[in-house]
């Protein structure tokens, strides 16, 4: 109930500023939901509503490089994240040139729709815990560096 009461305000508070959380935030946000472990609070602690920049890219936040109002980059590797991520939302950052979390503790799958980031030249999901592979579309990636080497997979198709 709290939580609503929060979310309401706080929806109330962004249309009277006039603007709603950009496409690329809510997708961000989604991802930190899945974030169980922070031991350096790299993502915990700046990834805040609060500091939304509202030209729609949270240029504040660690780890996230702005190109105009758009999320270009999310580089997160070597933080000891434990998460249990759905890189699905990732696909909503049309303009996401670089992915990179190589070396944490992230499960789940990585999914098809990685495939449909048009502008994604760089991609390391390497030293996690996902258990599927990179999908066989990523190869249709124009000059995409692609690395996720799991126990039972490694690709590689630069
Ligand atoms: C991604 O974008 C679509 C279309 O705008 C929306 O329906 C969906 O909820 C978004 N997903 C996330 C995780 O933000
Ligand atoms: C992986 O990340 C940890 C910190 O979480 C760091 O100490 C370690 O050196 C990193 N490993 C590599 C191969 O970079
Ligand atoms: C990932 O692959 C690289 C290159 O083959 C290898 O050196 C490294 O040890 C692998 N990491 C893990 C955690 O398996």
């Amino acid at each position: 109930m709290k939580l609503i009461k929060l979310l309401v305000a706080s929806l109330f508070f962004l249309c009277a500023l006039g603007q709603l959380p950009s496409q690329d935030i809510l997708a961000l946000l989604e991802f930190k939901k899945g974030i169980k472990h922070d031991p350096t609070g790299y993502v915990l602690s700046s990834w805040n509503e609060e500091s939304i920049d509202f030209n729609g890219c949270p240029a504040s936040w660690n780890g996230i490089v702005c190109n105009g109002g758009n999320v270009a980059g999310v580089v997160l590797d070597d933080l000891a994240l434990s998460a249990d991520a759905d890189l699905s939302v990732f696909a909503n950052l049309t303009k996401l040139v670089k992915l990179s979390m190589s070396n944490n503790s992230i499960t789940g799958k990585i999914p098809d729709n990685v495939a449909d980031l048009r502008h994604l030249e760089f991609l390391d999901l390497s030293d996690n815990l996902f258990s599927s592979s990179l999908p066989l579309g990523i190869g249709s990636l124009a000059s995409l560096v692609a690395r996720a080497n799991q126990t039972c997979l490694e690709v590689s198709s630069p």
